[in-house]
């Protein structure tokens, strides 16, 4: 039946490179100066890419099929086409027989070619008359549609051909992720940012082939995620936030309405419910959880480490569960973070049992728990995994009993560190992270934990001094780009000076996304795109 339906495709594929080539004598042929799609400035950079020093010509005869086999990569076809249409103004049918005339086609392909390994590696083979895209999984060709847009120039080359057209270098690229897991966090507990902000950043990450986001939905100063078994939570502790604005929460369907939008672009959200520590919001809502002897308040400081759940009540253990149970039921993807750092007033020994138990409920509603590296100090199952962003000692304790690492050191990661002294937002407790550090270090070496035992790089970005998308913005772009290629693309394929030229060429992008990035002085930001100039033989 596959098979059927595959070769049924392959004849399309044919017939439409046959139309074209009866079609040729009467039109006119469009000559591009060489053309290098080894030098376009795809971010992160694919494994091989191998030009041709042609062109394809995307214009308004341009049709998109799909492989018919797997209904999701219809999906990801009508992506394409919305993705082009928002970028040209070219409205491209998708899987039409009655697309009118038809000169030039883009073709994405369900392959079980064993070139392609794991779910998200892709091949894009773009020749003057179509462009080939195969993978294995919807999910790889969302990747690769993800290159093609980066290759579609941001204006047309209208001097020429009759009608707009986007010429796209010819070759080969073949490609795959170095990092399984490619991330960036939000904390939306210090400032709450709405479901429109998320969405925007999603829509931004996904571009770079970030596949995870991680929200921080709790912490001291805001519980943003409402519960329907405990309603004061979002009632009294998302009332406020830092600097005493009114606060915020998600309701379930927010979270879910953010959730689909994420799975669309094959991102996964990580629900992080901060504790023992960093618990005051829930503790004020409930103050039978609270475990520091002190009557908890309303708290729109930026302190750390002065709260605590009661971790030897049988009762805080009934609230996780219920909470764990009502989030988990609402997230795809397969992990649940528990926060557990800067618990600074839980004895040790309370901290870890504490740890123990909870990781057990995580895993009876079936998701891998995920903390912050302090975790490491538990009896902690090797399914687990710990996010490294602090202690090296933890990270390599986690590595050793097996478990996977994320990494993410505030000295490299963490998005809201200053680029510098005069940084409008951001703090520089860890560092100061300009954009060229941010770039130019190894996940791979940089705490000595083993390659098959990290899961992947991801950033987080921490909101005390952030409260709108233009700030979120400023501290997360351009550094967050960078951070995509440090997790996608292999240690022998990033380089900065080639990086910070192609990072230049993101700002017509950044620009039309109307992206408020941080315009660092050490890149030479590009005002548009290259336009190719072209002639035209009869
Ligand atoms: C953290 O920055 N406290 C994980």
């Amino acid at each position: 039946m596959i098979k059927s339906i595959l070769s049924k495709s392959l004849v399309l594929l044919f017939g439409m490179t046959l139309f074209y080539a009866c079609q040729k004598g009467k039109m006119k042929e469009i000559i591009f100066p060489s053309t290098d799609l080894s030098s376009e400035n795809l971010i992160p950079k694919p494994l091989k890419i191998i030009p041709t020093h042609n062109a394809f010509g995307l214009d308004h005869t341009t049709a998109i099929y799909t492989s018919q086999t797997d209904k999701s990569f219809e999906e990801v076809g009508s992506f394409l086409a919305d993705k082009i249409k928002s970028k040209t103004n070219l409205r491209l049918a998708v899987n039409k027989t009655d697309a009118g005339q038809v000169n030039r086609m883009i073709f994405i392909n369900q392959s079980d070619s064993e070139e392609l390994e794991g779910p998200e590696a892709y091949q894009l083979y773009i020749s003057k008359d179509s462009i080939i895209l195969n993978a294995k999984t919807s999910e790889g060709a969302f990747r690769g549609v993800q290159t093609l847009r980066q290759l579609i120039p941001e204006t047309s080359n209208d001097t020429l051909a009759e009608m707009p057209l986007w010429p796209i270098a010819t070759g080969k690229i073949l490609d795959k992720p170095n990092f399984e897991y490619r991330g960036s966090m939000l904390d939306v507990a210090r400032h709450f940012f709405s479901v429109d902000d998320v969405k925007k950043y999603i829509d931004l990450l996904a571009y770079y082939k970030i596949n995870a986001l991680h929200l921080h939905l709790t912490d001291d100063q805001g519980w943003r995620i409402e519960i329907k078994s405990w309603p004061k939570l979002t009632e009294v502790g998302g009332s406020t936030e830092v600097g005493g604005e009114a606060g915020g929460f998600f309701t379930q369907e927010d979270y879910k309405d953010i959730v689909a939008y994420a799975q669309q672009r094959y991102m996964i959200i990580i629900p992080e419910i901060d504790m023992p520590g960093h618990t005051n919001a829930a503790s004020v809502s409930y103050p039978i959880l609270n475990g520091n002897g002190k009557t908890p308040k309303l708290y729109e400081g930026t302190a750390v480490g002065f709260s605590t759940f009661d971790t030897r009540k049988d009762t805080v253990y009934a609230f996780i569960d219920d909470v764990v149970r009502e989030i988990s039921a609402i997230t795809p993807g397969p992990y649940f973070h528990i926060g557990g750092d800067e618990s600074h007033v839980t004895k040790k020994n309370d901290y870890i049992f504490f740890v123990n138990k909870v990781e057990k409920i995580v895993q009876k509603y079936g998701k891998r728990m995920i903390g912050w590296d302090e975790v490491a100090q538990a009896d902690i199952d090797n399914s687990s995994i710990a996010q490294f962003w602090d202690s090296e000692k933890n990270a390599i304790e986690a590595s050793r009993k097996g478990m996977k690492v994320i990494i993410s050191p505030a000295k490299k990661a963490y998005l809201d560190m200053q680029y510098d002294t005069l940084s409008k937002h951001g703090l520089h407790w860890a560092a100061y992270i300009p954009v060229d550090t941010a770039y130019v270090w190894s996940p791979e070496s940089y705490a000595g934990i083993p390659k098959e035992n990290i899961l992947g790089v991801e950033a987080p970005l921490w909101s005390e001094t952030i409260s709108n998308i233009d700030e979120l913005e400023y501290l997360a772009f351009p550094r967050v780009i960078g951070y995509s290629e440090l997790s996608w693309s292999t240690e022998e394929n990033r380089n900065w000076e080639n990086f910070k030229v192609r990072l230049a060429n993101q700002a017509p992008y950044m620009d039309r996304m109307n992206v408020k990035f941080y315009p660092s002085k050490l890149i030479d930001w590009k005002e548009s795109r290259f336009t190719y100039k072209t002639i035209q033989k009869d």
